[in-house]
């Protein structure tokens, strides 16, 4: 629809360049320049290195993506970004990017939260969230169980992980089997040669008297790592696909049992599932049997919109306009810890968006 807001959004939390553009439900561009391959010999995301690459990849992105979408950035209802979580020094090119257009453009700016975020790009693929939805949130930094009843207002914790997130224990565990990085593709491919019942791997917080919604993947990690390692010390090779197929298991067995516990619990019947993990196969396999068989309904968008990208701040910040929810300020800073509950940085009124930012400037 025409009048649906039409939004840019930028991403730079951790080690991909994503631009986005959005109108109202509908994706028109989705740029993302990655450094990940900078990284992998470090086997990690160096931050600085990740910094470096936002400042190189930023214009270049943003004009990919305004050319994909064939529109001009005066066209443009408004300007997301990431403001937190993420890392700091590359969440502040994101943000002094936005600023900047959103300056030059004089239109409105939008500090959002890049877990609500990862949430809300699935409206792009299934339209509007229903209200309430449960969203299991699992990826490199995070793993979370939200409760949502206004993606721009309200994202309730239920639990979250106690130590590793679901996909560092990923990247760990290839690590161990030396897959390579990022670890969680590679693990998924891998572990479609190899037996999920080889191994029995165990399944963090699932005692009667553990956290119900928390997560624990540590536990697991380490145990992966001593399987390992004594098969190597007997001297035995190491089946690594069963050990990837099997700690894959134990993974998307607890992630999926406490997100439909948690949905049942709060009589929520639609489950989304959003982050770098939900690109998992396993995962949605079993996510989809496991709903199905307790008549929850599961949204899961299209691996490449699972993963950090430009389109997800941009659906967000289109949600944004589109309930008139008020724009950040200029002065808007990157917060490496913001919490999930703020889904966007406190704004100032409309109409006022720069003025305010002129004054702080002048005082
Ligand atoms: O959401 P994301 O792109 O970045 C963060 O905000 O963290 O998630 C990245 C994480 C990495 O740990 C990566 O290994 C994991 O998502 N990941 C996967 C898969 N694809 C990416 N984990 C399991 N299976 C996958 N297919
Ligand atoms: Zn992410």
């Amino acid at each position: 629809m025409a009048d649906e807001p039409l939004v840019l959004g930028i991403e730079t939390s951790c080690d991909e360049t994503g631009v986005g553009i959005v109108r109202g439900t509908t994706l028109l561009a989705d740029a993302v320049a990655s450094s990940v391959n900078d990284h992998a010999r470090f086997g990690g995301v160096v931050p600085e290195i990740a910094s470096r690459a936002h400042l190189e990849a930023m214009v270049p992105t943003i004009q990919r993506a305004l050319d994909t979408a064939g529109i001009s950035a005066r066209d443009l209802d408004g300007i997301a970004v990431t403001a937190g979580p993420g890392l700091a020094g590359a969440l502040l090119v994101g943000v002094s990017a936005a600023k900047a257009y959103a300056w030059a453009l004089d239109k409105p700016l939008y500090g959002v939260n890049h877990l609500a975020s990862h949430i809300c790009v699935d409206q792009l693929e299934h339209g509007r969230l229903p209200e309430p939805t449960m969203a299991l949130l699992v990826s490199g930094g995070h793993s979370s169980l939200l409760l949502t009843t206004d993606i721009t207002t309200d994202v309730r914790p239920l639990g979250a992980t106690i130590d590793d997130a679901a996909g560092e224990a990923f990247d760990k565990v290839a690590r161990v089997l030396g897959l390579g990085f990022p670890g969680g593709p590679i693990v998924d491919r891998t572990a479609r040669e190899g037996d999920r019942k080889a191994i029995r791997f165990p399944r963090g917080l699932s005692g009667p008297k553990d956290p119900e919604f928390d997560f624990s993947f540590s536990g697991l990690k380490t145990s992966v790592a001593r399987w390992v390692e004594a098969k190597r010390r007997a001297g035995e090779e190491v089946p690594v696909a069963d050990v990837a197929a099997s700690f894959q298991e134990a993974v998307t067995d607890v992630l999926t049992r406490k997100a439909i516990k948690a949905c049942q619990q709060h009589g929520v019947d639609h489950l989304m599932i959003g982050g770098g993990v939900a690109a998992n196969s396993r995962l949605r396999a079993m996510a989809e049997q496991r709903c199905e068989r307790a008549g929850i309904r599961l949204r899961v968008p299209r691996p490449g919109l699972c993963t950090d990208n430009g389109a997800m701040v941009a659906a967000l910040g289109a949600e944004m306009v589109w309930r008139d929810r008020a724009p950040s300020a200029l002065d808007l800073s990157a917060d490496s810890s913001l919490p999930v509950t703020e889904v966007s940085v406190p704004g100032h009124q409309h109409g006022d968006v720069h003025g305010e930012a002129y004054r702080a400037l002048e005082s």
